[in-house]
């Protein structure tokens, strides 16, 4: 018998007795969480909710307690009240006033700003008292929903008022939104910053695109099928087009988008851990270390164009159309300066230099104020080597492509040719579909409540390692420069998808974008 044969057999005698069994529903044990930017969007509309959620499906410890830091001169009841307004309007489970009562009892407030040391002293105490009044054990993550330029300020006061320092059978967590730096060099010293004071195992970076169903599924989709596997390399595969397209402006976010742009905010991260799942080998286990290790080979082999002028593109969307409102164009919006040179669409090739991709490319792009929100992989094939009919049957037949629909119509699409009913032989693209809503009854959770779960479980195959996270500016600092020298982005109208040197990008390859 093989030995995954014995452990099975094992499992099946006790299920409760085998740590591996992912059935078991995964809990918190006594613990808490402290937000800072309790004001702001993220925490508003993704973490707070998603709080909610857990504590609704009975995932977190019932003495969970949640403090908000924040300048505002709040009560306690303040920020149950803000907590409260978010979770009615943002949670994905039902609102339930016996779940709501008992996590709320756990709520508390300490007003201060980010220099304030009397402040920090309350939180210090504030956690303490939790601690024997809910018994979360010493157990707090620290969440920063704040931006970055504050980083080392609360890390510091985290420092110097002992909240970070953690018991024999305790721990503390620091969990740190992107962007994780604006380039090589800063986000180095952030890493420095932070691991002065945290262990790296104790530093939880959140990607949330890590934590969406169908992103975890690339995964399983890859590794736990037979078919797709002899086809994944440079031999079957034609280039793979990865984007990410919304169709919101940047909406109240000038402060932190405008000298960000397209390509910093999600290219960096996302778009470039999307491909790393896509491309990479397949992982020895699915722990932190061996996913690691794995996505850092694909970021590493990473080759840019040698010419940068035709093989990225940017542009800035002027005023337009989106969902049949007018919008303004970028330099437009509020706090955005008119002579912003600020991408807010990028599109890059990048090569993969390995047995298995040698000669494929990667199309990443991704644009705001595009026709639609959708975000796809599409691993496009090459033409069959033959094709023993006449041209005219196969003049509609394109390349063969599997989608992996990441949002928001959940699924994945295989594109193949079929013949078209009749007499003559005509053949024509179909679709074959699989689509979450079809096939599960189960309802994804949102990416924020798992992320969230794990941080308080300590888990971290889901969260970017300080190696990806530079190695991910490696390979964007160039091309950033590059635009940088280049003065005025292109342009491109609202509503569109993009600006026309994207689409020229493509055709210089002899290829065009997906029109999803
Ligand atoms: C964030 C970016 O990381 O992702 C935003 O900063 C973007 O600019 C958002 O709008 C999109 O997330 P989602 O989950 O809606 O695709």
């Amino acid at each position: 018998m093989s030995p995954g044969r014995v452990r099975v057999a094992a499992a099946a005698a006790n299920p409760l007795r085998d740590p591996q069994d992912r059935r078991l529903p995964r809990i918190a044990g006594p613990c808490g969480m402290v937000i800072f930017g309790v004001t702001g969007d993220l925490s508003r509309k993704k973490v707070m909710p998603a709080i909610y959620d857990l504590a609704s499906r009975g995932l977190l410890p019932p003495g969970f307690s949640l403090v908000g830091y924040a300048r505002r001169d709040w009560a306690d009841q303040d920020f149950a009240q803000v907590v409260h307004d978010s979770v009615k309007e943002h949670a994905r489970t039902e609102f339930r006033e016996e779940v709501w009562d008992q996590l709320s009892e756990g709520f508390r407030f300490v007003s201060g700003d980010f220099a304030d040391d009397v402040a920090f002293d309350t939180l210090r105490q504030t956690i303490q008292d939790l601690d024997r009044v809910r018994g979360t054990g010493g157990n707090h993550a620290f969440y920063l929903s704040i931006p970055p330029r504050f980083f080392p300020d609360v890390i510091g006061q985290l420092k110097e008022h002992a909240l970070a320092e953690v018991g024999p059978d305790s721990w503390r967590r620091v969990v740190v939104e992107k962007p994780f730096g604006s380039d090589l060099k800063s986000a180095r010293a952030l890493n420095a910053t932070i691991h002065e004071v945290f262990p790296p195992e104790s530093v939880f970076r959140i990607d949330h695109y890590l934590g969406k169903e169908t992103v975890q599924n690339i995964l399983a989709m890859r590794f736990a099928n037979e078919m797709f596997e002899p086809i994944w390399n440079s031999h079957y595969v034609d280039h793979v087009q990865i984007t990410m397209a919304e169709d919101i402006g940047i909406g109240g976010r000038a402060g932190y988008y405008d000298g960000i742009g397209a390509a910093r905010d999600v290219i960096q991260n996302h778009l470039l851990q999307l491909m790393a799942l896509i491309a990479m080998e397949e992982p020895t286990s699915f722990d932190a270390r061996s996913l690691r290790v794995e996505k850092q080979k694909v970021l590493s082999s990473v080759v840019l164009p040698r010419r940068l002028d035709l093989h990225t593109a940017r542009g800035q969307y002027t005023a337009g159309w989106a969902g049949g409102v007018k919008v303004p164009g970028y330099t437009q919006e509020q706090d955005i300066p008119a002579d912003s040179t600020t991408e807010t669409y990028a599109a890059i090739r990048l090569d993969i230099d390995t047995r298995r991709w040698s000669g494929v490319p990667f199309y990443l792009r991704h644009g705001k104020r595009l026709g639609r929100r959708v975000t796809e992989v599409a691993v496009v094939f090459k033409r069959a080597p033959h094709l023993p009919f006449t041209e005219t049957a196969t003049e509609e037949l394109t390349q063969n492509a599997l989608v992996i629909r990441v949002q928001p119509d959940e699924g994945i699409t295989l594109r193949f040719g079929s013949k078209v009913p009749g007499s003559a032989m005509e053949i024509r693209d179909v679709n074959m579909d699989f689509a979450y809503g079809g096939s599960f009854t189960e309802s994804s959770p949102e990416a924020y409540e798992r992320l969230i779960l794990d941080v308080l479980l300590g888990d971290p195959p889901l969260f970017p390692q300080v190696e990806e996270v530079e190695l991910s500016w490696k390979i964007l600092d160039p091309i950033v420069q590059y635009w940088a020298s280049r003065g005025v982005p292109d342009t491109y109208e609202a509503g569109t998808w993009g600006p026309a040197s994207a689409a020229a990008m493509l055709a210089r390859d002899g290829r065009s974008w997906r029109r999803p």
